[in-house]
């Protein structure tokens, strides 16, 4: 993997989102236990755990798709709740799911505007358009025609348009599940890029990944979940895959307060990585 990631000298310490003891079931499915989690403003957060480790579970409870059991959650030093997927737009968490939820026959202007038309009366065109290349040179993407319908665009541009449709909610929380699961190695490399430009914009952006290449290649902090518990928060800078692979499979516990925030070795330690 090429990418090289701008991650910041100090890492960034304004928590934008905060779980506290978090907890969902499905019936006698215990899907998330006691879960605390602190996202910060410009770091990208991998999310990772084994198969139904309860990942997309989380994901969908910050997203207002799930009601939690219990626990505590913040945004911006505020306490919320998320009732709805309206709602956690409006407080400023987006999410975008595996499937995209685009529409192949529509171009990229009204994909990125379904719903959210701008125009009174009649829809301003134009606006819209604008918007859309402002929006797509601002993440540097490389999309051929904002009136290309998206079915002729690759895994990697469709990617691309889903998550620029995310951000017009200016939100300050982007989740992004499994976004290179179905990527080649090129697709896979501008959707990384636009992760970091995601975070040097200033988001905070959670990412779910099976891919430890990607994780390692572009989040500042991975926290793992496990059997639906916290099971350990590492630095992506100095911690080894080996470690993180142990966390996700139970090779080793760690309990919540366990972080694994060990100082660099040194530059030369970074460069290796
Ligand atoms: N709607 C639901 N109804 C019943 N059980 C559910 C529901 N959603 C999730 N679960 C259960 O909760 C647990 C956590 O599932 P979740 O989908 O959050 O895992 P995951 O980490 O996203 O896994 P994967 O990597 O396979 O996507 C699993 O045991 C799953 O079967
Ligand atoms: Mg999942």
């Amino acid at each position: 993997m090429t990418v090289r990631t701008t991650r910041a000298e100090a890492r960034p310490r304004t928590p934008v989102l905060t779980l506290e003891g978090v907890s969902k079931h499905f019936g006698g499915v215990q899907a998330l236990a006691d879960i605390n989690l602190t996202v910060f403003e410009g770091e990208v957060l991998a999310l990772v755990g084994d198969n139904g480790a309860g990942k997309s579970t989380l994901v969908k409870t910050l997203a207002g798709v799930h009601r939690p059991d219990g626990g505590r959650i913040t945004f911006d030093g505020e306490p919320v709740t998320i009732p709805d997927p309206a709602a956690a737009r409006r407080i400023g968490i987006a999410t975008v799911y595996q499937d995209l939820a685009l529409c192949d026959n529509l171009d990229v202007v009204q994909n990125l505007f379904l719903g959210e038309e701008l125009g009174v009366g009649r829809l301003d065109e134009v606006a819209m358009e604008t918007r859309s290349w402002q929006l797509l040179r601002e993440l540097s993407a490389k999309i051929p025609s904002v009136r290309t319908p998206v079915a002729a665009l690759s895994g990697g541009q469709r990617q691309t348009i889903a998550i620029a449709r995310s951000l017009l909610g200016a939100p300050k929380v982007i989740i992004l599940d499994e976004p290179t699961a179905a990527l080649g190695v090129a697709q896979t490399e501008e959707v990384l890029k636009l992760i970091q430009r995601l975070r040097e914009r200033g988001h905070a952006v959670i990412v779910i990944s099976h891919n430890m290449a990607d994780v390692m290649a572009v989040s500042d902090r991975i926290a793992v979940l496990r059997l639906g518990r916290n099971n350990g928060e590492f630095d992506a800078r100095t911690t080894t895959v080996e470690d993180v692979i142990a966390a996700i499979t139970g090779g080793r516990q760690f309990t919540t307060d366990q972080v694994m925030t060990a100082e660099p070795a040194g530059e030369a330690g970074q460069e290796n990585r």
